[in-house]
């Protein structure tokens, strides 16, 4: 039998690199060669030889003690610049770290799908120096375990950014909600039913309190968490009106039901698409977005009306910070109740959240729209895109 086949198989997962990837990875070696050949004095010749052929091919034999099989190689994206408005590809640098074999109690994770999210934007300018890894949330399989809390062959999620593989101790690593069905995709665990989905509920319903025969208002609305908004409020009960960048997206939120929806970048005037699309006001505006379309949407409030400040996706990339008109006084002769918040304040009511974003979804009535890029190396490029409206639903790298 080819040696090279035979010995990496045994090493899958810790060899010189090689990724542990799906169990089909067994059958493939670096040369190539599936065959089993079973004549021991071929064979042992080829290993003194150091190489192997077979119909002409050459391959050479790759030896375990050729590899370190204590070592597994790492793909990291690092901040080289600070963002100066909009991200660049020269801001990123793909590096290779060579990581140990887990100790006790550690683990080693292999990413398997990756999130892009408005927040790397914001936080960059606060969060982050040159030469940091780009923060972010992933789903990885364990891999290799000396953790008997995670098996290996278990999902879960972790914070550790982009990167293809980490050990960790099981400090921050999440378990995959029990009683994940193994029809769903394990990348929705990143969005319509992870933080995103979370980031809508809550908003809704902690925020807002979004009652039945209410009209709401949601910009970038075809995205992870707009999507999301937009459907629970028609669960509810309510009128929905989206606010989106392009014809198609516009188009797919009507499909899901919006009552009205319309593409901010082409309507002759934002305040008479507001208008038309709610000539008696809104009760609640989802705000995504700021800046702008935040100053004429308050316009357009009813009295006592909410807005839930979610997100202002439209300031991100502003090295001068945006000023005035002010809101203050709309929101006195309105009297508008205006609140930010953050997902992680109701984290002790993830788990049960979960379960109805997922009990929706198997029933039906919620849409889980991805955006999907393949390959680790188009991250930078996912990210990029997404900040300029190129994904519908959740923007996701499959590795
Ligand atoms: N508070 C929290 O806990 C929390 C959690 C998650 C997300 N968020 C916030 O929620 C918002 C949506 O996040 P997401 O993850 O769902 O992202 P997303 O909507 O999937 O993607 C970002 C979208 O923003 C829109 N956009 C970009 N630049 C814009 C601009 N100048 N004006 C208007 N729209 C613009 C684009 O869609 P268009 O084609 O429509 O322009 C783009 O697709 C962001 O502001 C984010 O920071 C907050």
């Amino acid at each position: 039998m080819c040696n090279c086949v035979s010995r990496l198989s045994t090493h899958r997962a810790v060899g010189a690199g090689k990724r542990g990837g799906s169990d089909s990875d067994t059958q493939q070696s670096t040369c190539g060669w599936r065959e089993t050949r079973g004549n021991e004095e071929e064979e042992k010749g080829e290993r003194e030889r150091g190489e192997c052929d077979k119909d002409g091919i050459f391959c050479h034999i790759v030896r375990p003690e050729d590899i370190n099989i204590n070592m597994v190689q790492a793909k990291s994206w690092i901040l080289t610049k600070l963002f100066d408005g909009v991200p660049k590809d020269s801001d990123f640098k793909l590096e290779v770290e060579e990581l140990p074999e887990p100790k006790d109690g550690e683990v080693l994770l292999e990413s398997v799908y990756l999130s892009v999210d408005p927040y790397m934007r914001a936080f960059c300018s606060f969060r982050m120096k040159e030469g940091d890894r780009m923060i972010g949330t992933q789903v990885s399989k364990v891999i290799q375990s000396k953790n008997p809390a995670f098996p290996v062959g278990i999902h879960v999620l972790s914070n550790f950014g982009w990167r293809t593989h980490a050990v960790s101790d099981g400090t921050g690593l999440t378990p995959i909600m029990p009683d994940w069905p193994q029809d769903v995709s394990l990348s929705l665990a990143l969005g319509a039913i992870g933080m995103p989905g979370l980031t809508a509920l809550y908003g809704i319903e902690e925020v807002l309190g979004l009652q039945e025969g209410e009209t709401l208002l949601v910009n970038a609305a075809a995205g992870a968490v707009g999507l999301v908004v937009g459907q629970i409020a028609k669960i509810k009960g309510c009128k929905v009106v989206g606010s989106t960048g392009s014809d198609a997206k516009v188009a797919y939120l009507k499909e899901l039901g919006f009552d009205e929806a319309f593409n901010y970048k082409t309507v002759a005037s934002l305040d008479e698409a507001l208008r038309k699309a709610s000539p008696d006001g809104y009760d609640c505006l989802f705000e995504n977005v700021g800046g702008y379309f935040s100053t004429v949407a308050l316009q357009h409030m009813k009295n006592f009306g909410r807005i839930a400040v979610c997100g202002s996706i439209s300031v991100y990339n502003d090295s001068t910070p945006q000023t005035g008109p002010y809101p203050h006084l709309t929101m006195i002769f309105k009297q508008l109740k205006m609140e930010g918040f953050m997902q992680g304040r109701w984290q002790h009511k993830h788990p049960e959240s979960l379960k109805r974003l997922m009990a929706w979804f198997k029933e039906g009535k919620l849409q889980c729209r991805e955006h999907i890029t393949k390959g680790f190396e188009k991250m930078p490029a996912a990210f990029i895109g997404m900040l300029q409206g190129e994904n519908i639903g959740k923007a996701i790298i499959a590795v």
